[in-house]
């Protein structure tokens, strides 16, 4: 680690580390003042290490944002924030508060008015129409900036950054998409430039010389017709001239077809967009987007894309991982796994953000991490998924003497499956980490053990935790035991080869994931790609072609008329827009009868047909695995059964079944 923990000056502060924790809106305020839970959890971000932490979105004015935003646009939220600040300059971080305005990405029902933008022009965001800006409007607007920014400075920060990305208001006044103005807000890019331009002066003008002022920027709109990584070079560079002091480059904005931060964006994907600001601006340049280990970022600071680096989720799933990192403490730190199930699947519909691999994200302030035992047990663990793994962890760190068994030779349960889908990769080295911190916790883990009574009984455990997970549901239709008929989890786990055309049954998230992982059979792997694309070796039509369609010809069938339920809000549309650009075709409301050696009998629209395939696979759902649940209740005093083989639902829960098990022995 050579770059990410030496210092670094943004403006006149001098920041310990190159640690950016970047804003989040973590839904946690009510009606937008800062409470405890708040403070809790921004202070453990500060106790772990960043350098820097960007605070809210907060909102500048009634036009800015949601309800549960945190505010900062009249003097009663100070108090509050003046609580937050303090808290954090315990720990030696500096502290900048968002300036967030949404311009028409805010929401008429949560600001209780039309939304104003730079013209009317409808959202496909929220499909509401705002208002266009009146020249009043602006002034009242840029007013309002430098009146939240000179909030700030009293309530105790050190920077401000004014929000210019993702389509909110400044990207919407910089983009020929949406600022259709014939006044001088608009037409030319220097004419789009000035709103952005008088709200940084402003801002700049009600903070002084000592406070820093960052400004996040869209490293490219990636909308059609926007703004490119061309024209954000040229913001940047315009916008140095008025008084910015570090640029926080993410990707795009909120609409675009293209995927911002899931588990399918490679790590490290856009830091490419910081590397072209860079280039242009001689103040520090943020690198963001899936930046989620230490390592990399590290990485792209040395190599010059960057000068620090902007991490987000990274620091809900492990808010001491800058800490850990600088101890050289790699292992134990837990990466964001890029599933967006706690945090932004949960933002979204504003309830408050937590975590899927951090059971204490937004419990901070009533939830503490290690619990010391005051008895500590003799804790077996039956089954290493994610339930069981997480159990085990938190029950040795409180201090039991915890022992996992497993009956298969691979840990991680169903995640590990999932994990062979290429877009969902993550999931292997999460459950992998995951046994390595519960080794190093102190758990004794046996692999290729089935638990049954006789082994209870030779173990004496005071306690067993059953996280035996789930089976695959049989399905119960004449010619299911076929050769042709195989289940989603052999094809996941490779155990089986498949015909040309293939039918699956099912079209929940298993189906869906599936139907991908079979789509993408005899597609090229992104090495081959970028060879062939670096010697142009094919037209780009061609590449195109060749990661995106394979050898297997696949149709996915659901009875219900939903596909993909189960997925979450920020990943389902995603997934369905990979099902038809990798040509997979899907059919609702069908439902399968029979499966005959030549395909697949269903009855679609009250008509019986045949759906001709080579191989059928079953996706129809999980069910607890059949287990020794009674008989081992006969010799142990206490046995909690978690995860899916209490309830199948996912990995989130079963993780939070898992954890909260383990508190309770
Ligand atoms: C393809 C696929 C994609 C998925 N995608 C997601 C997703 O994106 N997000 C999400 O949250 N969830 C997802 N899930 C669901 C998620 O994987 C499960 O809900 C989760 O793994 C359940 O965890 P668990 O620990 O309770 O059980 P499991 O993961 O089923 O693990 C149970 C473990 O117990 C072992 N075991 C069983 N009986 C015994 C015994 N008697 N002795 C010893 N060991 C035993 C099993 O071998 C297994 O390793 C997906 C599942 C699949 C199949
Ligand atoms: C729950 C959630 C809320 C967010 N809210 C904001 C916000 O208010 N302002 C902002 O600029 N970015 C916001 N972001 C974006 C993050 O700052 C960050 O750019 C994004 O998550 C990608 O970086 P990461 O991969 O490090 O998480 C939010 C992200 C999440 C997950
Ligand atoms: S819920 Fe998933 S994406 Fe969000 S912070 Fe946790 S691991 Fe990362």
């Amino acid at each position: 680690m050579k770059k990410l923990f030496t210092p670094i000056e943004v403006g006149k502060l001098k920041l310990k580390n190159r640690v950016v924790m970047t804003a989040m809106d973590l839904s946690y305020t009510a009606e937008g003042h800062v409470t405890d839970r708040v403070t809790a959890f921004y202070e453990e971000r500060a106790r772990g290490g960043a350098g820097l932490i960007i605070v809210g979105g907060c909102k500048i004015d009634e036009y800015s944002g949601a309800q549960q935003m945190m505010d900062i646009s009249d003097d009663r939220f100070i108090p509050g924030l003046q609580r937050l600040t303090g808290g954090l300059h315990r720990y030696n971080s500096y502290v900048a508060a968002q300036l967030f305005h949404a311009g028409k990405y805010a929401h008429s029902s949560e600001i209780g008015r039309q939304p104003i933008a730079p013209s009317a022009i409808a959202s496909k965001f929220t499909r509401e129409e705002p208002r266009e800006m009146t020249k009043e409007d602006i002034k009242r607007t840029v007013e309002n900036f430098a009146r939240a920014a000179e909030r700030a400075k009293r309530a105790g920060f050190d920077a401000v950054e004014i929000l210019g990305n993702a389509g909110y208001l400044i990207s919407e006044f910089l983009s020929p998409v949406t600022n259709k103005r014939t006044d001088e807000y608009g037409g030319s890019p220097e004419a789009r430039m000035k709103f952005g331009i008088e709200v940084t002066e402003a801002v700049r003008s009600a903070l002084g010389k000592d406070l820093a002022v960052l400004i996040r920027l869209a490293g490219n709109d990636f909308m059609p017709g926007g703004n490119t990584n061309k024209e954000s070079r040229v913001f940047a560079a315009e916008l140095e001239k008025h008084g910015i002091d570090a640029f926080n480059i993410t990707g795009g904005w909120h609409e675009t077809r293209v995927p911002q931060v899931p588990m399918e964006l490679p790590r490290g994907g856009f830091a490419y967009l910081a590397k072209g600001v860079k280039s242009v601006v001689s103040k520090p340049v943020i690198a963001c987007n899936r930046i989620n280990d230490p390592l990399l970022a590290d990485k792209v600071i040395r190599q010059g894309s960057a000068d620090m680096v902007g991490f987000a989720r990274a620091l809900l799933a492990d808010p001491d991982m800058p800490n850990k990192t600088r101890e050289g403490r790699l292992d134990e730190i837990t990466l964001c796994i890029g599933c967006n199930q706690g945090c932004l699947d949960n933002s979204l519909r504003h309830r408050a953000v937590e975590c899927m691999v951090n059971p204490r994200v937004g419990r901070e302030h009533e939830v503490a991490y290690k619990v010391p035992a005051t008895h500590p047990k003799k804790v077996m663990v039956v089954g290493g998924g994610p339930s069981g793994l997480f159990a085990s962890k938190t029950a040795a760190l409180a201090g039991h003497r915890v022992t996992l068994f497993e009956k298969d030779e691979k840990l991680g349960g169903q995640l590990f499956l999932a994990g062979a889908v290429e877009g969902r990769r993550e999931f292997r080295p999460f459950m992998e980490r995951l046994a390595r911190q519960a080794e190093m916790a102190g758990v004794i883990i046996h692999k290729n053990k089935r638990v049954d009574e006789g082994v209870v009984k030779r173990e004496k455990p005071d306690v067993v935790i059953l996280a035996t997970g789930g089976e695959p549901v049989k399905l119960n239709i004449p010619g299911a035991d076929r050769g042709s008929v195989v289940h989603a989890w052999d094809v996941l786990a490779d155990k089986t080869d498949l015909g040309r055309e293939v039918v699956i049954i099912g079209a929940g998230a298993t189906g869906v994931d599936t139907a991908l992982h079979i789509a993408q059979m005899g597609t090229i792997d992104a090495f081959t790609l970028q060879f062939l694309f670096d010697n142009k070796a094919e037209e780009v039509e061609t590449l195109w072609e060749l990661s995106n369609k394979g050898t297997k010809k696949v149709t996915v069938i659901e009875m219900q008329d939903k596909v993909g339920s189960g997925i979450g809000l920020s990943t389902r549309g995603m997934k369905l827009g990979m099902l038809s650009r990798y040509g997979v075709e899907v059919k609702t409301k069908i439902t399968a009868k029979e499966i005959t050696p030549e395909g697949v009998v269903v009855v679609e629209d009250g008509k019986t047909k045949l759906m001709k395939c080579d191989s059928v696979v079953i996706a129809a759902g999980v069910r607890p695995a059949e287990g020794p649940h009674e008989k081992i209740k006969q010799h142990v005093s206490k046995v909690v059964v978690v995860g899916d083989a209490k309830k199948p639902q996912n990995g989130y829960q079963a993780i939070r079944d898992g954890f909260m098990a383990a508190r309770e022995i």
